[in-house]
């Protein structure tokens, strides 16, 4: 089950990503980010725990979804003081994620961060 999602969501990014073009993308990173973000480890290592979790459910990198843009909330957040929650972006709620452990809070998060450089 957990892996169908996976595909599924791997799938919507490819999509959202190729639309237009028969070019495929491997990764979700924007187009305009150098060679030298795709290789940062926080970069690699925060995307794969974002692939593998629900996120990529309500958000994309670079458009509004149910959430907000990934490029939007690094936009907003100069450094880790994302909470979470309500009320920042709009109405609706985020889900708590409780079985996500900190560590790979924080590394998603840094990951998120990081797109900022490559606008
Ligand atoms: C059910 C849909 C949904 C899922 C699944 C989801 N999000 Fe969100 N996310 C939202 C919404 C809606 C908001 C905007 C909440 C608000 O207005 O404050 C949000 C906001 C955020 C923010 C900005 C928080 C802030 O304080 O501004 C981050 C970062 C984030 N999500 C990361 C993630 C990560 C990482 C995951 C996977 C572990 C994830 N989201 C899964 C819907 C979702």
């Amino acid at each position: 089950m957990k892996k169908i999602s996976i595909t599924l969501f791997a799938l919507m990014l490819l999509g959202a990503c190729g639309s237009g073009g028969d070019k495929k993308e491997a990764a979700p990173a924007p187009a305009s980010a150098g060679s030298s973000l795709s290789s940062n480890p926080d970069y690699q290592k925060g995307l794969e725990l974002i692939a593998k979790s629900d996120c990529l459910t309500c958000h994309k990198v670079g458009e509004k979804l149910i959430g907000p843009s990934y490029k939007d909330v690094s936009a907003k957040y100069e450094s880790n003081d994302v909470k979470g929650g309500q009320g920042v972006w709009g109405q609706i709620p985020m889900t708590a994620h409780p079985q996500l452990s900190e560590a790979d809070a924080k590394q998603m998060v840094k990951y998120i961060l990081l797109l900022k450089t490559a606008q």
